[in-house]
């Protein structure tokens, strides 16, 4: 099945006496046992959970994993992830992540005895001369989150593995309708799915998708062992979302090249940080490693007046945190997604007070230009 045919027909396995097509919300903590010490899938919803189950195939099929666990946040899918590792582990992350990562990596996770080398990833040759004898993990995000920094996942994979180590990719912003990290040989891939995938901002959820059975079982145990899995009825929301993914990337895919293009030539906009863009750093690698260009696009405009004037006089673009949803929006990454990392970085990296981040939506394309324009200029 090709991917858009995959997106509502991937698990067509409910068979139930109504002859269900939309899958059922299973809202049940409990199963009844079928006789003492008969094996049954389902006995206690943290292990498994028929809606749960749905959407988590759905996932590892679009992803091309063996098998897919989905919690109920990023952040969740991100913490049971790292839970793979153990103390003394050295792991080496992109220096720019989504701040609520770097938090969890610098501020739980290095507490508890992992080790961290945070810098730009796109560098293969920096990442490989901080390879040391116990890193277990390379973990990326690619384009990552604010810069959009592009790492070649198939070259990320090879220092990873000719080093014992994993490679662990968060696929949210491109999503697997456009980059599939398993088949460029990543372990493990990470979604908010909150995000794109949902794409209607209407329910937090994250998935951890296995590469193999094994990996698979890892997760899965210290899933059952941690909690934070998808509730049923936010499973059903997250496969309604799955539906129309491929069309609602297409048109943000769309949308976001004609904005950028636009961005490029407003005067008062100092920088726009687009993969899209033929001038962009890691333009060649995204297109070699992905079909499309996503909707993410970061601006560094003159002055801090600016942008908060943006912010303010924007009509059609809401000023929210979170992405990758139907609607666009645009946030102050200083103030919000970024608050934690602390200010030096952020300034030295230029994620300053003249720094937007603009998620594009499927809203028209000119109406949405025509918005920034006048929050820009009027
Ligand atoms: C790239 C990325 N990964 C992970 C997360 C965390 O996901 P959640 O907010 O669903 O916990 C976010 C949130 O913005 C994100 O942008």
């Amino acid at each position: 099945m090709e991917f858009e045919t995959l997106c509502l027909h991937a698990d067509n396995n409910i068979k139930d006496e109504w002859g269900t097509l939309t899958t059922p919300i299973c809202q049940s903590a409990t199963f009844v046992h079928k006789g003492v010490d008969v094996p049954s899938d389902y006995s206690y919803s943290r292990l498994s959970n028929p809606t749960r189950r749905h959407v988590e195939r759905l996932v590892a099929a679009l992803e091309g994993g063996a098998d897919a666990y989905a919690f109920s946040s990023g952040m969740t899918a991100i913490t049971v992830s790292m839970m793979l590792l153990k103390p003394g582990d050295h792991v080496i992350a992109n220096d720019d992540l989504y701040g609520g990562a770097l938090r969890l990596f610098r501020n739980v996770n290095a507490l508890n005895g992992l080790e961290f080398d945070f810098l730009d990833t796109s560098d293969i040759e920096a990442v490989k001369a901080k390879i040391r004898p116990n890193t277990r993990l390379i973990y990326i995000e690619t384009p990552s989150n604010p810069l959009m920094q592009v790492t070649d996942i198939r070259k990320a994979a090879e220092v990873a593995h000719a080093n014992n180590a994993w490679l662990f990719v968060d696929n949210t912003f491109l999503t697997p309708y456009f980059q599939k990290p398993l088949e460029l040989g990543a372990d493990i891939v990470i979604h908010s799915g909150t995000k794109y995938l949902g794409g209607h901002n209407d329910t937090l959820a994250g998935f951890v998708v296995a590469s193999t059975e094994e990996l698979a079982k890892k997760v899965l145990y210290y899933s059952k062992t941690i909690g934070g899995q998808l509730a049923p009825f936010d499973s059903f929301l997250i496969e309604r979302g799955i539906k129309t993914l491929p069309i609602r990337m297409d048109r943000i895919n769309e949308n976001a090249g004609k904005i950028a293009a636009y961005l490029k030539n407003e005067k008062k906009v100092r920088k726009v940080y687009y993969v899209g863009l033929p001038e962009a750093k890691g333009y060649d690698i995204i297109k070699e490693q992905s079909k499309g260009f996503g909707g993410m696009i970061s601006i560094e405009v003159e002055s801090k007046e600016l942008a908060e004037k943006i912010l303010s006089d924007v009509k059609i673009f809401q000023y929210a945190e979170s992405l990758g949803g139907v609607d666009s929006l645009i946030t102050y990454p200083m103030l919000q997604t970024h608050a934690d990392v602390p200010l030096e970085e952020r300034n030295r990296r230029g994620i300053n007070d003249r720094f937007l981040r603009i998620s594009v939506g499927i809203e028209n394309a000119k109406d949405l230009i025509e918005d920034l324009k006048q929050a820009i200029n009027g």
